[in-house]
């Protein structure tokens, strides 16, 4: 027999697929020293890629630190990556609340929170990711604000048009994106901020080449062409306000990461992908209308 409390607890929990169970299963175990290792540099805990030049002075001097070296230039490129998606957020004042939708161990967040002052609400459907996260804003004395959630990005529950801006760094892999969109176009306040930084496959290559297929069956996600986005845009209300194609700016982290320690076996698919031309990194901004 089902008792009140059973019946609560059941309306409460987010309502996951069995290939979003298996997804959350991937997060609750991974434990990747290139995601552990380099958030302990500053406490900015980032799963998703870097962007920009890379300083090749790190793989010479002495050997024993050679991997610290590494790490902390890695930490630099990703950190690089966060704040170019942050200066894409329009402005936020200090009321404003954002969601970081498919917040990992919550470094972007943090990073929001910092620039704008505002509140912050990230969600993951991992749980071990929001312990990890709520613990890394309470140590940060910034929980009155920045606050995490188990959640599934595709059915919130969050109020119709309470957020101000809300941004996907490398998760909308994992979802369809007509039904993410739709929930955006609700949970945006008028003229409110999406942006994403995303991996997408190039149409103009055709369909998914061997390296994209093989980052899907790595990850257990979905990339979508870039014409999805434009199409799931429009359809929901986003317009485009810029985009800006990463794919050269972060070649050179993975090449960096390739040659360290940290490499996690994945590294040879995105290289030839990016450079074949069937993959793209890409930030896309827009406004809802
Ligand atoms: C590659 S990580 C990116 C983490 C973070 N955005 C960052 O930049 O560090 C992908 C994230 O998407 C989350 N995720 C995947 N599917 C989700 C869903 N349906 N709802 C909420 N989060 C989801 C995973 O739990 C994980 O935190």
């Amino acid at each position: 027999m089902t008792t009140t409390a059973q019946r609560a607890s059941a309306a409460e929990a987010p309502p996951f697929s069995p290939y979003q169970k298996s997804v959350a299963d991937y997060w609750n175990r991974e434990k990747n020293p290139v995601n552990l290792r380099l958030g302990e540099v500053d406490g900015f805990y980032h799963h998703h890629y870097g962007i920009g030049d890379v300083d090749w002075s790190v793989l010479e001097g002495p050997e024993e630190n050679r991997d610290e070296r590494i790490i902390a230039e890695l930490h630099r490129l990703e950190c690089a990556q966060a704040d170019f998606l942050a200066d894409h957020l329009g402005a936020v004042a200090p009321d404003d609340r954002v969601l970081d939708s498919g917040c990992g161990r919550g470094g972007g967040s943090l990073v929001a929170n910092k620039r704008f002052g505002c509140h912050v609400d990230g969600i993951s459907i991992s749980e071990t990711q929001v312990a990890f996260a709520n613990a890394q804003a309470k140590k940060r004395g910034v929980d009155d604000k920045v606050r995490f959630h188990l959640k599934n990005m595709l059915d919130t529950g969050f109020e119709t048009g309470s957020f101000r801006a809300i941004w996907n760094n490398e998760s909308t892999m994992y979802v369809d994106l007509s039904m993410l969109f739709a929930e955006y176009a609700r949970l945006l306040e008028g003229s409110g901020r999406y942006v994403t930084i995303t991996g997408c496959y190039n149409d103009t290559y055709g369909l998914p080449s061997r390296e994209v297929s093989t980052i899907n069956a790595h990850y257990i996600c979905d990339i979508h062409p870039r014409s999805t986005y434009f199409k799931e845009m429009a359809n929901n209300r986003l317009v485009p306000i810029s985009v800006v194609d990463l794919t050269a700016a972060t070649i050179p982290y993975w090449e960096l990461r390739a040659k360290s320690s940290l490499a996690t076996g994945i590294e040879d698919a995105f290289l030839t992908a990016y450079k074949n031309g069937s993959f793209q990194y890409l930030l896309i901004a827009a406004d809802r209308i």
